[in-house]
């Protein structure tokens, strides 16, 4: 079956390498064409001509507003949208008989190309039937029956995800404060339920190395749609209102480009602290 990604920053890319190693035709649009060149799928000039399941995989809501006028058989939003632009963009593909699911990811770049991301897969039965051979060959898949439902079971995870490394952040910081050093916080960690969250995360907040694989400014945008979905739908969020609060401070401040897991950490919260 042929496939396209559309957006090829990192999670694009990923998926475009995962695709063709598992024998897919594959063909890939991006706005900054030079990010296509050592890729092992074919380019298309423009999304018109997109075929066979599509993957749009751009940064947040305008981006994806900017996709118009896409080709293809059935198209799957891959990215990490607001529950309200993926009704939009719904909307505006049912006028043009091409079918539609959500597919928002669950791990990072690495877990793509390997194939142990999550797929949170939303849409009509028979739309997924038509696409289930590309998607059994990337990783696990969640099934839902609505692509908007698939979205915002993608927003609370990362909302959870994201507050949690906010708080880790401040766990080393209080802990700091009163002069507990760093082995014997991960001790308590490694001793409790937080056990596989501080073996995974705290070495990354701690030691950061190599650019980082999902930015802060990207996990603000995520907490931001998660409020702003929940709001829609007469649901305040209080906490995770906070966590979105912080990292787009942060963003702001200019440390959008950080590893998200840091946001918590002394030397970004703890600078403003001083002041
Ligand atoms: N990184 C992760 O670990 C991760 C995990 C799960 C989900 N996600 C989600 O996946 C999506 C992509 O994340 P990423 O990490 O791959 O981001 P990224 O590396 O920053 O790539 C963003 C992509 O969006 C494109 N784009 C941005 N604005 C655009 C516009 N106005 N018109 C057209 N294209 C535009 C970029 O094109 P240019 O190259 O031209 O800038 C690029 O292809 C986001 O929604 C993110 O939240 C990321």
């Amino acid at each position: 079956m042929e496939v396209t990604v559309i957006g090829t920053g990192r999670m694009g890319s990923a998926l475009v390498k995962r695709l063709a190693s598992q024998g897919f035709t594959v063909y890939a649009w991006n706005r900054t064409r030079e990010k296509l060149r050592d890729l092992p799928a074919k380019p298309i000039e423009d999304v018109s001509q997109a075929r066979g399941l599509v993957f749009i995989f751009v940064a947040d809501d305008e981006a994806l507003n900017a996709v118009r006028g896409v080709g293809g058989d059935v198209v799957s939003l891959a990215g990490t949208y607001s529950v309200g632009a993926v009704a939009a963009f719904s909307i505006r593909l049912s006028s043009m008989g091409i079918g539609f699911l959500a597919s928002p990811v669950v791990g990072g770049p690495g877990d793509v190309e390997r194939g142990t991301a999550i797929y949170i897969v939303g849409g009509p039965e028979s739309t997924y039937q038509r696409v289930k051979d590309v998607f059994e060959r990337l990783g696990t898949i969640i099934r839902l029956p609505t692509a908007e439902s698939a979205m915002a079971l993608k927003l609370a995870y990362n909302a959870l995800l994201i507050g949690s490394m906010a708080l880790l952040g401040e766990y080393v910081i209080l802990s700091r404060t009163y002069g507990v050093d760093d082995e014997t916080s991960k001790e308590l960690l490694r001793r409790t339920v937080f056990k596989d969250v501080a073996e995974k995360y705290l070495d990354r907040i701690l030691n950061p190395r190599g650019p980082p694989s999902f930015t802060l400014t990207l996990a603000a945008k995520d907490v931001h749609y998660a409020v702003k979905s929940a709001g829609d739908a007469r649901t305040p969020l209080v906490v995770s209102s906070a966590v979105k609060s912080l990292y787009e401070l942060l963003s702001t401040l200019g440390f959008g480009n950080e590893d998200y897991v840091r946001a918590g950490l002394l030397e970004l919260v703890g600078g403003l602290r001083e002041k």
